[in-house]
């Protein structure tokens, strides 16, 4: 079968292939219908609308998220050697590749040994659009051609299209955002994307003291409680009503059974409301919308998934804080 995209030329260096992106309609049915499921949940992808990347952008600059500023050192002193590793590849895929800030240092190491690279970041946020412009300014020898839409599509149209050896970028520890079953089918995924001698590098925040955990999705600014209600507000965009937002209330923990820090807003009294005519969806005081998870992996965790997923763990790298794992696994 083949995958399904609409190609968007912008400038010789930069093309935009949008596929499979969810459009309102299915936002709608996917609030709706994680409202009125028990517990209530709704996706993390739909953190990101415009002001949800900018916000996001703004959370990796707060002093006690640490997740960004230790993956971006440890690829800062890494970079060649995983250039090195992969010789002879001009294609860098990478999946949620929001700002692509720290993919610098991958991007400037690979055009040091190939000259020319062709980038493909994928991103369900627009941010792709004025990220990929910022590298092309920055990177003479680079060609982007993005990929606006959810993974698991965006990955189908990778392995029609790209038939050229590839590394795939997965940073970040967005795959701590799946639960665990899925995030051995979603790997799954992506080997079954890859060729014999293609990389996968991939970064997983790794368990440590809960009170570092706490902080960083509590920051003091409250950054991440106005990511987290940014949420609200885009189904009051989206939805055209006014569900007012001091009516819940941002909740983050580490929860030590299931290895996740677990991100909620919380009702701060009994009320209800109607979506698009959708019925009453109701809430009790206390009752929570269960908004995103953040998986913290052991080693063990890690090279399981790997193994489960047919790749090999052939190098990996960390903080001196034993903070953040960068893994490089092959097929
Ligand atoms: C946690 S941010 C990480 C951004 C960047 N990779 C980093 O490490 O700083 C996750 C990024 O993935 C994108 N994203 C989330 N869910 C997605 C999905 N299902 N498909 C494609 N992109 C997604 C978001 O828009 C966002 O830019």
């Amino acid at each position: 079968m083949s995958a399904d995209f609409k190609k968007e030329h912008i400038n010789s260096r930069f093309s935009l292939m949008h596929a499979g992106i969810s459009d309102d309609h299915s936002f709608a049915d996917e609030v709706i219908n994680g409202l009125r499921s028990e517990p209530k949940k709704i996706s993390p992808k739909y953190f990101y609308d415009d002001n949800g990347s900018d916000l996001f952008e703004k959370i990796c600059a707060t002093p006690e998220y640490y997740v960004t500023r230790t993956e971006a050192a440890i690829l800062k002193e890494h970079s060649r050697e995983i250039a090195v590793a992969n010789p002879g590849k001009n294609l860098v895929v990478e999946l949620g590749s929001g700002s692509s800030i720290k993919t610098r240092y991958i991007l400037s190491a690979f055009i040091r040994n190939t000259s020319q690279v062709t980038y493909v970041p994928i991103d369900v946020s627009q941010i792709l659009v004025q990220s990929g412009n910022a590298l092309l300014k920055e990177f003479e020898g680079l060609i982007v051609n993005g990929i606006i839409g959810e993974y698991e599509q965006a990955l189908e149209i990778v392995a029609e299209v790209y038939k050229q050896p590839k590394i795939i970028l997965f940073l970040g520890s967005s795959i701590g955002n799946f639960d665990l079953t899925y995030a051995e089918e979603f790997l799954k995924k992506i080997s079954a994307c890859m060729n014999k001698g293609d990389s996968l590098l991939i970064g997983f925040d790794l368990v440590k003291d809960e009170s570092v955990l706490n902080a960083a999705y509590n920051d003091k600014q409250g950054v991440t409680a106005e990511f987290n209600m940014n949420l609200l507000r885009r189904i009051n965009n989206e939805f055209e009503i006014m569900l007012n937002l001091n009516n819940f209330e941002h909740h983050a923990f580490f929860n030590p059974e299931k290895s996740r820090v677990e991100m909620h807003l919380v009702s701060k009294c009994d009320q209800s409301f109607s979506l698009n005519g959708s019925g009453e969806i109701k809430f009790k005081k206390n009752e929570t919308i269960h908004t995103e998870n953040s998986y913290k992996f052991t080693e063990k965790m890690i090279s399981d998934l790997a193994s489960a997923a047919g790749l090999n763990l052939q190098n990996s790298w960390k903080d001196n804080n034993n903070y953040f794992n960068l893994c490089l696994m092959g097929k």
